[in-house]
């Protein structure tokens, strides 16, 4: 047990309450933070004339070393510490000795752990906003192939009318641009510098707060001392947009598990991405899809257990707020794992259009298109939705599609029927008449997908 405080204490913590009260061994996961936030501190008492040069140097220095010396595996990280902080000060004094013990100078744990924390979600929001730019280009390419590989579109999931594959997969093209707009939008809120704080009420050394926000690349410090230890916010809104990648991947994974099965057959999973079964040897599982379904509950669980942590927390800091890690971190983890996984196996499943389109023949995508036919040939929409419900029922009788019957055995159903019906329900046809903004046609789905490459090409660049 290594802590750091003792003064005022005339008997040892017990043991248990020690390891309980302890975070190092799930905060080690900040070193790096922890040391640019001590660093740029360290530079800030420099400049204001708190430190000297060489004390200054000697801890940027000692700093750097300590970081390097952990990565090469040299320096352990021993949990004889209470938490990180505790562990890189008292490494730092140590090896250089007096100087060490200034570095905490106009600062508390409550502003230095609120500054690791967010530089550890700003970073997540960067590396996740670069998966999700890497599984946007894979659905685009994807797009780009599939604007007239036509397949059933379903409602209740029942096939409905008839969409293409890339008209189905732009769909999830939006919500991940939406998912990568959110990481935008919450790093440019969490980009704000708490350190300066103090414990709670700032400090009495003229430290330069904007000095340290710019060096460590924030906009601004922030403005209130109480709030900047004590919000949490950027963890839950990071948490809350991871929960809505994972909703999204779980559904489209829900959807390729669907697809590949023996039923749908309308896309194969790569060998290299299923897995087979211990004692059945037909099997080829979706097991990847099924894991990153699954894991949509720990994400879901990382944010409704920090909402109700913070929720009852009086101002300013309490100790509740170190439960902000481990299940962000987890959460964090297994989105930066679920993305490339998920983006590797949409990218090598192969497609089985002929299955698609005999799927969407076969399940009377076109009923409606064939009403609307009555319709032109001035039929009331009324009857045409009751003449096609008979001819459906005559083809679900035969087992066959629409545009399987003969001119005569359409003729018995109504007369009204000509031979210009095969074409009018053709799935060409039903797809290429919608040309509506959003709709699967593909002069629409063009328009769309030259605006997802600009918008790829812009957001690559920056
Ligand atoms: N391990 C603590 C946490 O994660 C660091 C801050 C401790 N501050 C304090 N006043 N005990 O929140």
């Amino acid at each position: 047990m290594a802590q750091l405080w003792g003064g005022r204490f005339t008997k040892e913590t017990d043991r248990a309450v020690y390891d309980f009260n302890a975070s190092i061994l799930f905060d080690q996961k900040l070193l790096q933070q922890d040391i640019a936030g001590s660093t740029a501190h360290a530079k800030m008492l420099g400049a204001s004339g708190i430190l000297t040069e060489e004390e200054t140097e000697a801890i940027v220095n000692g700093l750097a070393e300590i970081l390097a010396d952990v990565e090469s595996g040299k320096l352990e990280i021993s949990p004889k510490f209470e938490d990180v902080h505790s562990f890189v000060e008292a490494t730092l004094t140590e090896r250089i000795g007096e100087p060490g013990k200034k570095l905490h100078t106009g600062r508390s744990r409550n502003d230095q752990v609120a500054l690791d924390m967010r530089l550890y979600c700003r970073d997540a929001a960067d590396e996740i906003g670069e998966l999700l730019l890497g599984l946007l280009q894979a659905i685009h390419n994807r797009m780009k192939e599939t604007t007239d590989v036509y397949m059933p579109g379903f409602t209740h999931l029942q096939k409905a009318q008839p969409v293409t594959f890339a008209h189905h997969i732009g769909a999830y093209f939006e919500m991940f641009r939406r998912d990568y707009g959110r990481m935008k939008d919450l790093r440019k809120r969490m980009n704000e510098c708490p350190l300066g704080a103090g414990a709670l009420a700032g400090t009495t050394y003229p430290l330069d707060r904007e000095m340290t926000a710019t060096l460590l690349g924030f906009d601004c410090p922030t403005r209130n001392s109480m709030d900047s230890v004590s919000d949490r916010d950027y963890v839950i809104e990071l948490l809350s947009a991871l929960s809505l990648i994972h909703m999204h991947l779980s559904r489209f994974s829900e959807e390729i598990i669907l697809w590949n099965s023996n039923e749908y057959r309308f896309i194969e999973m790569d060998d290299g991405f299923s897995t087979g079964s211990s004692i059945m040897p037909q099997k080829k599982n979706p097991d990847i899809a099924e894991l990153v379904r699954g894991k949509t509950g720990r994400v879901y669980g990382a944010l409704v257990s920090m909402l109700t942590t913070m929720k009852g927390i009086p101002l300013a800091y309490n100790k509740d707020m170190q439960e902000d890690k481990e299940m962000t971190f987890d959460a964090i983890e297994t989105t930066k794992a679920c993305l490339p996984l998920f983006t590797g196996m949409f990218v090598t499943m192969r497609l089985n259009p002929e299955v698609m389109k005999r799927s969407a023949m076969l399940g009377f995508t076109n009923a409606t298109d064939a009403a609307d036919y009555l319709v032109r040939k001035g039929m009331p929409f009324r009857d045409a939705h009751g003449v096609i419900g008979r001819l459906v029922l005559a083809c679900i009788d035969k087992n066959c599609a629409i545009e399987d019957l003969s001119l005569d055995e359409l003729k018995e159903i109504s007369p009204v029927f000509e031979a210009d019906l095969y074409d009018a329900v053709s799935l060409e046809t039903c797809v290429e008449k919608r040309n509506t903004i959003g709709a699967p046609g593909k002069a629409a789905m063009e328009r769309v997908i030259a605006e997802n490459e600009a918008f790829l090409k812009e957001a690559e660049a920056k």
